[in-house]
């Protein structure tokens, strides 16, 4: 017999804040990097592009003793037909030593928060720190993640600039943020007009599921910083490949970032060679630097890795044993 803690969105979110992840995902970097955590293959489909996809990720932290997965599916019109999330999924979690199950997550939350960090991370570590302005684009779950993790981390943010496809979508969640980050001025750009403000502001995130460049070579201005996050599988991608040859490119994970992230276009097409790209974790352990100028273009290419999922539930896990929340089932086995 085994016991197996369940957790929902609600308990979650109760148990951990982005202040909690950001320093989990920074670590699940640092431990990646230098071999100490690894990635097991993806696997995805799209069942119908642009509509229903679904990926499973999985990975191992050897110190902390965990394993597990994340199999994730989204579907499009799941708000508007059914009145529940696009994303749902869960994250199951292993222990290495006695190859039991520890638990099981409802893996939404966690995907916003440890992708927000991820943000997060990459602004604090390659961004200029006295950063002052951002534009983000795609105003959907992501779009909310990558604002909270910037205001977490970059102190100078005083203005914050939503665009998305969909005006009104901006809109929206521009009239949201507004009250939710006092401090900052978050308003709504019409995506018409992108371009005249990529061309000023010292922060872009990509947050969308584009498969085609909406972002045009030249357009940022020297020193910027650049989160790429909507491209997380072959065919997706929202900068111009040109773009990241003459940016210094950083990613979580070479060989995922060369063959599924912003980076995939760049490299096939031999702008860039996927060996010249730093990871993150990398510039975390000290081995291999950073930003060496203010004059640079930065850019952060996240796919997203199982190791974050894993490092955000171990954080929920040992926080809901404590504190006695969450469903626990004891799960009866037999010796055939
Ligand atoms: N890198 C990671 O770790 C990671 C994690 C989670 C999600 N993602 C990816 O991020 C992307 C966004 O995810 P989400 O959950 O926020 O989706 P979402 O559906 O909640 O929001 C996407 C938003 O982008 C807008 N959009 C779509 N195409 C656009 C375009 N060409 N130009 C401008 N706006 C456009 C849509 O109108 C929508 O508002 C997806 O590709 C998802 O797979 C990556």
């Amino acid at each position: 017999m085994y016991e197996l803690r369940i957790l929902d969105a609600v308990q979650f979110n109760e148990l951990v804040s982005m202040d909690d992840i950001i320093p989990g995902v920074e670590e699940a970097y640092r431990l990646y990097s230098s071999g100490k955590a690894g990635l097991f293959p993806i696997l995805n489909r799209e069942f119908d592009p642009g509509r229903i996809d679904m990926d499973i990720k999985a990975g191992y932290l050897d110190d902390a003793d965990i394993y597990g997965l994340k199999i994730i599916g989204w579907n499009r019109d799941n708000p508007a037909l059914l009145g529940v999330p696009a994303l749902a999924g869960l994250i199951v979690v292993m222990s290495i030593e006695r190859q039991q199950p520890i638990g099981l997550l409802e893996a939404s939350p966690v995907t916003f928060l440890r992708t927000g960090a991820a943000g997060a991370v990459g602004a604090k570590t390659l961004a200029r720190p006295a950063s002052e302005s951002a534009v983000i684009v795609g105003a959907g779950s992501q779009g909310r993640a990558q604002l909270m993790g910037l205001t977490k981390v970059m102190k100078n943010l005083k203005r914050v600039s939503i665009f998305d496809m969909t005006d009104n979508t901006a809109n929206k969640m521009a009239m949201e943020a507004a009250s939710q980050y006092p401090g900052i001025t978050v308003t709504a750009g019409l995506f018409a007009e992108l371009e005249e403000h990529v061309r000023s502001s010292d922060i872009l995130v990509t947050c969308t599921p584009s498969k085609q460049a909406f972002i045009g070579n030249g357009w940022l201005k020297r020193g910027a910083h650049v989160n790429a996050i909507g491209a997380d599988i072959p065919g997706k991608g929202e900068i111009d490949p040109e773009l990241l040859a003459s940016a210094s490119v950083f990613g979580d994970s070479r060989s995922q970032v060369s063959q599924k992230g912003e980076s995939q276009h760049a490299v096939a097409l031999g702008l860039i060679a996927a060996e010249s790209i730093t990871e993150i974790g990398e510039v975390l352990n000290g081995t291999k630097r950073g930003r060496m100028s203010d004059d640079e273009i930065t850019l952060f290419d996240a796919t997203g890795m199982a190791l974050q999922d894993l490092l955000s539930a171990k954080i929920a896990f040992a926080r809901a044993e404590v504190r006695r929340v969450g469903t626990i089932v004891k799960i009866e086995q037999e010796n055939l």
